[in-house]
């Protein structure tokens, strides 16, 4: 499932980040990827251990905590701290999967991705090209959000980042271990609580609801590996 997500950040905080961002030291790109990914990136990152990129990444993991679309859509079990990237004069990242397994910085902690997310921190008109580019089963997606906007897709997908020709683009970007690791299986669960969720807004807990609601937990109860 490839879904958009809007307004993550509001403005305020876009712009305060974007601030912060502006001051910070970015390094070479290739610093987290393995040896496919450094042959098709180029581009600029936060360090992972970057004090500045660490507060910024708190900001938007609290921000997703009060998404409960991205709750429904990723059934997080744990996300990793988020980075940042930067891309200006032609910079991109070709076509490449991301890395299975992470490790938890600071922690002993693995994590599968499962679920990747890019949250755009400039608008459309600040840049040119950037555009994030996924391919799945359903063909060819290209995506260039909102400040503020998330997209979240399966890490299993090929993509890649077009050049920035003009302006400069600058995202959040992190991975996702899934309480259920099947994105199909994560795809079935979301469109069924968003429907519960219309459901219960027009009718109010009705049995028939009510029932639905016990369905989609019994499901989740089978599928989650926690
Ligand atoms: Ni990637």
């Amino acid at each position: 499932m490839l879904l958009h997500i809007p307004e993550v950040l509001s403005r305020e905080q876009v712009i305060s980040i974007r601030q912060r961002l502006d001051q910070a030291d970015w390094t070479d790109g290739r610093a987290t990827v393995g040896p496919q990914g450094a042959q098709v990136k180029q581009n600029r990152q936060l360090p992972e251990h970057s004090p500045v990129g660490l507060e910024l990444g708190k900001i938007v993991l609290a921000a997703l905590a009060r998404s409960p679309q991205f709750f429904s859509a990723a059934l997080p079990l744990r996300t990793i701290p988020p980075l940042f990237n930067s891309y200006a004069g032609g910079e991109h990242y070709g076509l490449h999967v991301d890395g299975s397994v992470r490790q938890m910085p600071g922690s002993t902690l693995s994590l599968r991705t499962d679920v990747s997310s890019t949250l755009f921190l400039c608008d459309p008109e600040e840049y040119e090209g950037g555009e994030l580019v996924v391919v799945d089963t359903y063909g060819t997606h290209e995506v260039k959000l909102p400040a503020g906007d998330l997209i979240l897709y399966p890490s299993t997908s090929l993509h890649k980042v077009e050049p920035v020709t003009r302006g400069t683009r600058v995202c959040a970007f992190f991975w996702t271990q899934s309480m259920v690791r099947d994105d199909w299986q994560r795809t079935l669960l979301f469109e069924l609580d968003q429907n519960i969720q219309k459901l219960r807004a027009r009718i109010g807990d009705a049995q028939e609801v009510v029932g639905l609601t016990s369905h989609y937990h019994n499901l989740l109860r089978q599928w989650a590996e926690l």
